[in-house]
């Protein structure tokens, strides 16, 4: 054990595994350790950092603003907040009648959609549906949306009205009825292994809660922001929905998390009724703003959509025989293994200096910079091949090729 492993062993909180390397500096999708061992970054502390690390628009933004004004209150609006809410209702086509609430993470963004629905829902409609495999958080509401028993078992009693249905149109006609509130769902499960949702299943579900009176929302926090080369991932679909909330790739690094309504939806918070100390801040918000601009000047979106496209090439073309399919759309994919070994290559993987993860056991979780250009798919091309050899290698006679 290093020094820094007996720190991490004996103060951090236990919610998570050892610490896998002391990560010291950061550049482009490039990480260095305590060690001095560089790491290719194919996960983006898991499509967050959309610039890559220490990119100068983010330094500058975060210098900046933190030199400039970084917090006040709710009581007052700062001009980065009105910009970021001004971009993110054009980016997300919440047109004039849109809002944005502002928090400090995808949770708590999931906190105030459900609270969106049960403002909209009241007595009459206390039913929430939400997906089986579904992932939305760890704080209890947005526990109480997601699907996983393992993660509820022990913080039972969830907050109640919530069901989890299968991911099939034929589920959600048989489920919903005008006692349901919201119907809430990820375009892309990441959490469960990068599962795309069935084809028209947004447009199904838009047009079923249009029906029966229910909000669709669309948690956008690990597909938002360019992530699968759209702006969202329920772009793709050509849907409105009442509400999307963000995180992760829209603050690059930096906590922010959002709420977005559309239209009626946008009239349900009133004065007192929500809110957060954090939420908002004018640091946060000019860094997203600036993220956000980067993204766009840079086409970004247009370079998710094309790296996608040739990382997809390069999975299949590796012909590993543990490759059983590619799943995702753009700059988030999952790697479909033909064993459960999706730790084992992971482990490879970061032996040999490449960083991804394990959404499941099946399944490696591949989401790097939306940056990302020729020389970092070569070399991720080179380090993923070595490490799924490597795994192949420990399976005598389990896969061939
Ligand atoms: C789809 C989705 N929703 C919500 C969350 C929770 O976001 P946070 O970890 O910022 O609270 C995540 C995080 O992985 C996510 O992928």
């Amino acid at each position: 054990m290093t020094i820094w492993q007996d720190d991490a062993g004996r103060d951090l909180v236990l919610n998570a595994g050892p610490r896998l390397a002391l990560i010291t500096r950061g550049e482009g999708s490039y990480l260095w350790d305590s060690e001095g061992r560089r790491h290719l970054d194919f996960l983006a502390g898991i499509a967050v950092t959309s610039l890559g690390h220490a990119h100068p628009v983010f330094v500058e933004a975060v210098s900046r603003q933190a030199a400039t004004l970084s917090h006040v209150s709710n009581y007052f609006a700062t001009p980065p907040q009105l910009a970021l809410a001004a971009r993110l209702k054009r980016l997300a086509g919440a047109g004039v009648g849109g809002r944005v609430y502002f928090s400090n993470s995808g949770a708590e963004a999931n906190e105030a959609a459900f609270k969106l629905a049960r403002l909209h829902g009241g007595t009459e409609r206390p039913r929430i549906l939400a997906l089986e495999n579904g992932f939305h958080g760890r704080t209890m509401g947005s526990l109480a949306l997601t699907a996983k028993a393992a993660m509820r078992a022990p913080f039972e009693p969830m907050p109640g009205g919530v069901e989890h249905l299968p991911a099939t149109i034929e589920a959600l006609e048989a489920a919903i009825d005008d006692r349901v509130a919201a119907v809430i769902v990820e375009p892309i499960q990441g959490e469960a292994g990068v599962v795309e949702l069935p084809e028209g299943y947004l447009a199904a579900a838009r047009s079923l809660t249009l029906k029966h009176g229910a909000l669709l929302i669309v948690d956008e926090i690990q597909t938002g922001a360019g992530r699968t080369g759209e702006w969202f991932g329920f772009s793709h679909e050509g849907i409105t929905p009442d509400a999307i909330t963000l995180a992760k790739g829209i603050g690059g690094g930096f906590p922010i998390g959002a709420l977005v309504t559309y239209g009626d939806a946008s009239d349900l918070f009133t004065p007192g009724s929500h809110g957060s100390t954090f939420g908002g801040n004018p640091l946060a918000t000019a860094v997203a703003d600036a993220v956000l601009t980067e993204i766009e000047n840079a086409g970004l979106v247009e370079n998710a959509a094309r790296r996608g496209a040739e990382l997809r090439d390069i999975l299949l073309d590796i012909g590993s025989p543990l490759i059983t399919a590619v799943r995702g759309r753009g700059l988030l994919i999952g790697v479909a293994l033909a064993e459960p070994v999706a730790g084992e290559v992971v482990a490879a993987a970061q032996e040999r200096g490449l960083i991804v993860n394990a959404a499941n056991p099946d399944t490696v979780r591949i989401a790097p910079a939306l940056t990302i250009g020729d020389a970092e798919l070569a070399e991720f091309r080179e380090l993923f091949t070595a490490a799924l050899a490597d795994v192949q290698a420990s399976l005598p006679g389990k896969v061939s090729a």
